[in-house]
């Protein structure tokens, strides 16, 4: 696909990687719509990318909430006039282990932040790509989905939602890319092994410094790196129901 001329929607776009695709987006003359359900970060990254006015549009949705979602992409259908890409970046990280014992107290993963997890980062994708694939099918569109998986997609300790969701999100980049061939849309999951946002600033110093030091290239990826594999999954047509893991070598 050439990106100049897409309408591409990007979920989760107010922060980090998503808000790194959303400029590289509009910077290659693609119609970007953007959106997250953190109000306060919209309205700071709407003025943050003001020179793009012409091109972006930023919404208010979360994407976990399925009247959000038909609403959403609703709106977006039918004023762009049809969605080409859809970019499944949105996702949360609530790090806790199953059970611990520390003392005599004991702590077990608790079931709200199991289910907020698997809400955003799981059923946000499921949503999101049920309405987008629908409108697509409906209009006889050629189309690409774009899941962000993890490499905590393998299994990471004190990360059982956040892992489980992003095995789920692989697991259903291969489902989707074999249903949806025969319309002409394709799948395609990224996952990234660690990049300094507004994520992985929930994780503790120590554990970033050895997950560092156990990277081969001893570090961490950066959003350019990033932006430039989001054109390369939309460009190369030929890329379909595969996980790109773009981690600088790194395994747990
Ligand atoms: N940063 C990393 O090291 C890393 C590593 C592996 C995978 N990833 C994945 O990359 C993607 C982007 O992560 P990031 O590091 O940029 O995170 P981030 O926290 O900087 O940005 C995520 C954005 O998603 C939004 N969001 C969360 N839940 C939402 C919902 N239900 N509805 C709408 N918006 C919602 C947040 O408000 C936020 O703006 C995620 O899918 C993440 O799991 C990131």
């Amino acid at each position: 696909m050439n990106i100049e001329g897409l309408n591409i929607l990007v979920t989760g776009g107010a922060s980090g990687i998503g808000l790194a695709f959303v400029k590289r987006l509009c910077e290659r003359g693609a119609r970007v719509w953007a959106i997250d359900r953190d109000r306060q970060a919209l309205d700071q990254v709407a003025e943050d990318t003001s020179r793009h006015e012409a091109s972006l549009q930023w919404l208010e949705c979360d994407v976990s909430k399925e009247h959000d979602v038909l609403a959403t992409v609703d709106f977006v259908e039918s004023r762009s006039g049809g969605i080409d890409v859809l970019i499944n970046n949105a996702a949360i990280l609530l790090d806790q282990t199953l059970v611990s014992k520390l003392g005599k107290k004991i702590k077990k993963h608790s079931l709200a932040d199991w289910e907020s997890t698997l809400g955003s980062n799981l059923t946000g994708t499921f949503l999101m790509a049920r309405e987008v694939a629908e409108k697509m099918i409906l209009a006889r569109r050629s189309g690409l989905i774009v899941n962000l998986s993890s490499i905590s997609r393998h299994g990471n300790p004190g990360q059982s939602a956040y892992a489980a969701s992003k095995a789920a999100v692989d697991a259903l980049t291969v489902t989707w890319s074999q249903e949806l061939a025969p319309y002409h849309i394709r799948v395609v999951a990224i996952a990234p092994g660690f990049v300094e946002t507004r994520m992985t600033q929930r994780i503790p110093d120590m554990f970033l410094d050895r997950i560092r030091e156990k990277t081969p290239l001893k570090r961490f990826g950066t959003l350019e790196e990033f932006a430039r594999t989001i054109e390369f999954v939309i460009e190369n047509d030929y890329l379909n129901g595969k996980t790109l893991e773009v981690d600088g070598g790194l395994r747990f």
